[in-house]
């Protein structure tokens, strides 16, 4: 199969996401559907015009039968978060718009696989996997993969370490519920609480790792107030699972996938560190978190439970 990505919604994430893409050189195909054809066309322009400056790619928009031969049909199509709004909020309306989506691209592949970054990502993955009766592995949420970004970010500021060094993960729920795994906090190998002391600064207080939590957390809201909407991080989160899957690298990353009994949890997707290949999720990587990280986890498991269970899918 060809490297073909496909993006549904060509608003600043599917537009960025392609950029991303397109500039790391990830596919030979890239197109881009919206509602509104008039964008789609003008993004796929835009982004062509580049075509000198990156390695060879055909980019265009067009309608969903061009799902057909996509090995990844990305999905960031729906309502974004106004300043205010938490991404629950915007959960009736996208579900609404993924009933519609995810006929019209089954119609076309079944074997493509399908990234949701639309929010609330983890119910709009476990939305598309309940939908389109696919092998769970195929369906995977961008989820905390852009928290897990910004958070080896923040550490890295504070560290003065190049966040690569940073291993650290956002787990649970992209959103208000989402958990820092502290205990697996390492650089270089040591454990964050036994890094402190190589760093020399103030990072085991209490306060400290409360402020970096919600730094986090918070991002897209201080973001979303100073500019209406984030799409640059997540266009390089897309390409980083993008490019995870076409090269098969069995890379660690925390998507968003429906769980099946990891940690006693089911009928709900969250981030977890997962495994990432060529055909989606590889394994949920079932690890030891600390008793406190566990029971955040659960609740942010109930949280997106209860938000499930009233939708109607
Ligand atoms: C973000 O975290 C809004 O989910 C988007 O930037």
């Amino acid at each position: 199969m060809k490297d073909k990505v496909v993006v549904v919604g060509a608003g600043f994430v599917g537009s960025t996401s392609a950029y991303a893409i397109m500039n790391w050189g990830l596919a030979s195909e890239i197109v881009l559907i919206d509602i509104d054809k008039d964008r789609a066309e003008g993004e796929a322009m835009d982004l062509n015009h580049g075509a000198s400056f990156v390695k060879p790619v055909r980019i265009r928009s067009g309608d969903y039968e061009e799902c057909k031969d996509a090995r990844i049909v990305i999905i960031s199509a729906g309502a974004n978060q106004k300043p205010g709004e938490t991404r629950l909020d915007l959960v009736k309306k996208n579900t609404e718009i993924f009933k519609e989506i995810i006929p019209r691209i089954l119609k076309y592949t079944r074997e493509a696989i399908i990234l949701v970054v639309t929010n609330p990502v983890d119910v709009l993955t476990y939305v598309t996997w309940k939908i389109s009766g696919l092998p769970r592995n195929q369906v995977l949420g961008s989820g905390t993969v852009l928290d897990t970004s910004r958070f080896r970010y923040l550490l890295s500021e504070h560290c003065r370490v190049n966040p690569k060094n940073i291993h650290a993960y956002i787990i649970g729920e992209h959103g208000d519920h989402e958990v820092a795994a502290w205990s697996l906090t390492n650089v270089a190998g040591v454990n964050f609480d036994d890094y402190c002391l190589v760093c020399g600064k103030d990072c085991c207080t209490k306060e400290f790792r409360k402020d970096i939590y919600n730094k986090v957390k918070n991002a897209a809201y201080d973001i979303i107030e100073r500019k209406d909407a984030t799409y640059y991080a997540v266009g390089l989160a897309v390409a980083r699972i993008v490019e995870s899957i076409f090269r098969d690298e069995s890379s660690i990353l925390t998507v968003s996938s429906v769980l099946q009994g990891e940690y006693n949890l089911d009928g709900l997707a969250l981030s977890l560190p997962s495994i990432v290949g060529e055909k989606g999720i590889k394994k949920v990587l079932t690890l030891e978190f600390s008793a406190k990280e566990e029971e955040d986890l659960y609740e942010s498991a109930r949280i997106l439970k209860d938000v499930i269970k009233d939708l109607d899918i």
